[in-house]
């Protein structure tokens, strides 16, 4: 590392948003051969800053030197000039493409000066895939290949283009635990060939294994900026949330009483005719957590979806104590006291083109206080809303702001708000804590607890085994579209919930 020379320096660096300052006054050195980690909750301005070296946005105020010089990067083209890369949380790569077909797009090379030189192109992207370690077949379809694999043609993409200054924005967000693994081991040979790497994460694993430097920013600030071989865990989170964050959760005995929801041998086939649930059956009980465990894809959306009513099942019988809701639409089952915090928060859980105010009434609005003869009473509405914001520390310019331009964090938040103000019997919770940090996944889970503590069932799905091991009262296995295993979280272990969620019943007993 050059410690007199940066290759980025951003300096006071100032952004705002009708409403918020999304970057105060940031500053960030990074060095060459350096991965740099930026760290900060959801919504405190990490997109935002790099969006803006990356010549997306301009800021308001501040100045950017790249290797020593003054420069004004008035759009991407002007960073990619200068020889800055960045891999987008979205990709942005056209499906029906090829990989190579993508790399190259916008800057084809001229054979001549009307045909594209697809050789020559080829050629480079083979010797930039062996150089970095970067595995793709260049001839496949991008809709083909898998998410880890389009990530590593966005990674070419900037190379091909010359980049030695890569920004990765949340890149393990949406991948698998191995990809992840060989994600780092990329990022590391990058580095190693003189590159230079700001990663946006809010993974404290991740920082404390892949980085070498960390700056922590909170709500547009500058915290800190730590060597990683300096820090730990504790420091970071405690820094990025501004208070002491508890790994574990604090919670005493379930106390469960009467089943609240009854489930009886839901069958289900999808539109393949193939079975995906296959005489599922379970009950979960007043005052406690039952954690659904399982690998994704075993029919955990499906019984989502048939428990809220957003689906229609072929057999069997879904009870919410006495009240059959087998096959009910979803207004109906919620209306009985179902809440439901879905898996998919931008297509069933907020319209994002509607204001804050108008998505934390989704439910009720045809209803009094909120709605009177047929006329929205907008006195109510505000009313209710800045109620929720308040309660549940949703971070929003205004009530008026569209859901759209809330972080994950806050949007999440917001439903959660909704669904506990319903005062729910039964409370579905699909992968609550999936993209967010630390401080928010600690304050969802406290709520599924508190829920819990006021007496209300909760059923927890999560892929995640920590958040189900931590959060669960009891913990059933889902597999193949049945529960294949019951067990208590203080009598298993990650091996023995591992087994069973791959297909083996080794341990536990079966729920009848
Ligand atoms: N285009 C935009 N218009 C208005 N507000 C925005 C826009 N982009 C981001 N914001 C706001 O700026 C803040 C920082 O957002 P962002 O940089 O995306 O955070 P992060 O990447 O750290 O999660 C948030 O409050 C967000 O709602
Ligand atoms: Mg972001």
């Amino acid at each position: 590392m050059d410690a007199a020379n940066p290759v980025v320096e951003l300096k006071q660096i100032t952004k705002r948003f009708s409403g918020i300052v999304a970057n105060d006054s940031i500053s960030l050195k990074l060095h060459k051969g350096e991965i740099h980690a930026l760290l900060g909750e959801n919504g405190a301005g990490k997109s935002t800053l790099m969006n803006i070296l990356f010549g997306l946005y301009q800021p308001d105020e501040g100045s950017i030197e790249i290797k020593g010089k003054p420069v004004n990067i008035d759009n991407p083209n002007k960073a990619i000039e200068l020889g800055i890369g960045m891999v987008h949380q979205h990709f942005k790569l056209v499906q029906p493409f090829t990989v190579t077909e993508n790399i190259i797009l916008g800057m084809e090379p001229k054979q001549l000066g009307f045909h594209v030189d697809y050789k020559t192109a080829t050629a480079k992207i083979k010797k930039l895939s062996d150089q970095y370690g970067l595995k793709v077949n260049p001839d496949s379809k991008i809709s083909e290949i898998s998410v880890g694999m389009q990530q590593r043609v966005e990674i070419l993409k900037t190379l091909y283009r010359g980049a030695d200054i890569l920004i990765f924005d949340e890149p393990t967000a949406v991948l698998t635990p191995q990809e992840i693994t060989e994600l780092m081991s990329i990022m590391r040979r990058l580095v190693d060939e003189g590159k230079s790497i700001i990663l946006i994460t809010h993974k404290l694993k991740e920082i404390m294994h892949i980085s070498d430097a960390v700056t922590i920013i909170r709500r547009g600030k500058v915290v800190d900026t730590l060597k990683t071989s300096e820090t730990n865990p504790n420091t970071l989170a405690e820094k990025m949330v501004g208070r002491n964050v508890s790994f574990k959760i604090d919670k005493k005995p379930a106390t469960p009483g009467e089943a609240i929801l009854q489930v009886r041998d839901l069958k289900l086939k999808n539109k393949d005719g193939i079975s995906v649930l296959n005489g599922l059956s379970l009950d979960v009980r007043a005052g406690e957590i039952l954690g659904v465990a399982g690998v994704d894809g075993n029919g955990q959306s499906e019984l989502i979806e048939a428990l809220s009513g957003l689906r229609k099942v072929d057999s069997g019988s879904v009870k919410l104590k006495d009240m059959e809701l087998t096959n009910r639409n979803p207004r109906f089952v919620s209306e009985q006291g179902v809440s439901h915090i879905p898996e998919d928060r931008h297509k069933h859980g907020l319209v994002l083109d509607f204001t804050m105010s108008e998505n934390l009434i989704l439910e009720t609005y045809y209803k009094a206080p909120f709605n009177k003869g047929g006329f929205l009473n907008q006195l109510e509405i505000e009313k209710q809303a800045k109620k929720l914001i308040e309660a549940f520390d949703v971070r929003t310019p205004s009530i008026e702001t569209k859901a759209r331009s809330l972080s994950g964090g806050n949007q999440q938040k917001a439903i959660i708000a909704r669904e506990i103000d319903k005062n729910p019997e039964l409370l579905i919770a699909a992968q609550p804590t999936r993209g967010l940090d630390v401080g928010a996944i600690e304050f969802v889970q406290q709520q599924l607890i508190s829920q819990r503590d006021q007496g209300k069932a909760v059923m927890l799905i999560s892929f995640e085994l920590d958040e189900i091991m931590n959060v669960a009262d009891r913990i059933v296995v889902i597999y193949e579209g049945r529960i294949v295993g019951e067990v208590l979280p203080e009598q298993t272990n990650d091996q023995e919930l591992g087994l069973m969620m791959s297909g083996s019943t080794a341990g536990g007993k079966r729920h009848e």
